[in-house]
């Protein structure tokens, strides 16, 4: 996780909705009813266009899917189901997204290999590789220094920190989140960097990225680590 999908899918479906004569995202994560996506499909979909059925609360799910399907035959529709984990989604869904020859888009994301084949058996696949050393830098300084170029005696400490977030976004915008907030000094930048040396070598449970996520969690206020720890107690 935290290679990026959702932000790329949501700049895309924030660019190109306006074409399209509905659109709805829909995040379905591991556990998802039918139910209840198909609900939020006819929410948005019909959302400015249409009248939402007055039943919604009670249709059941072939109700559903027959109203979805009579409501996008002749649409050029944009469907985003952002990070979906179970094939079974595919068959869940799709029936109730009808192909037509109107320029209609379904856009998937997933960590699953074989979600997005079953999905698009023909192949139009985009994986996400990680950020080269050049982004990673950039995307680093831009959370650790927004408003000024990393002063020259923290580079090269930087520069180590960040390699080892090895181009995982999510880990490197933690850690320069993290530092933004430190004092932008050799030492405070050295405690930093020894304490996630020390951590990759002194917890071989966790991977070089989640030490990085890790670090930021031990960083965090009190107060602050009580509640990340009460929200992960829920699904995503
Ligand atoms: N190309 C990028 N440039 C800058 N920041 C990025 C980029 N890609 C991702 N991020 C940042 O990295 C973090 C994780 O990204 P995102 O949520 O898109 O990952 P994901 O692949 O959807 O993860 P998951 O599999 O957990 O759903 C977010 O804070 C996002 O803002
Ligand atoms: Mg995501």
């Amino acid at each position: 996780g935290g290679i990026g999908n959702t932000t790329l899918a949501g700049t895309v479906y924030k660019a190109e909705r306006e074409k399209f004569d509905c659109h709805a995202w829909v995040s379905i994560s591991q556990t998802y009813t039918r139910e209840d996506v198909l609900r939020r499909l006819i929410i948005e979909l019909f959302r400015d266009k249409h009248n939402v059925p007055s039943n919604i609360a009670t249709m059941d799910t072939t109700a559903m899917q027959e109203e979805l399907r009579m409501f996008l035959e002749q649409k050029r529709y944009l469907v985003t189901l952002d990070d979906v984990w179970a094939p079974e989604a595919y068959t869940d869904l799709f029936g109730a997204l009808p192909p037509n020859l109107k320029g209609s888009r379904i856009i998937i994301t997933t960590r699953i290999a074989d979600v997005a084949h079953l999905a698009f058996p023909d192949q139009r696949i985009l994986t996400l590789e990680p950020l080269s050393k050049d982004e990673s830098w950039k995307l680093f300084c831009k959370k650790a220094f927004p408003d000024r170029e990393c002063p020259a005696e923290l580079q090269t400490l930087s520069e180590q920190i960040v390699c080892r977030c090895e181009g995982l976004p999510l880990a490197i915008v933690s850690i320069g989140s993290l530092l933004f907030v430190r004092n932008k000094t050799l030492e405070e930048w050295r405690r930093i960097h020894d304490q996630l040396s020390w951590e990759i070598i002194n917890n071989p449970r966790l991977d070089h990225v989640r030490n990085v996520l890790h670090l930021s969690f031990i960083y965090l206020p009190t107060y602050l680590k009580s509640c990340f720890l009460y929200c992960a107690l829920f699904p995503e």
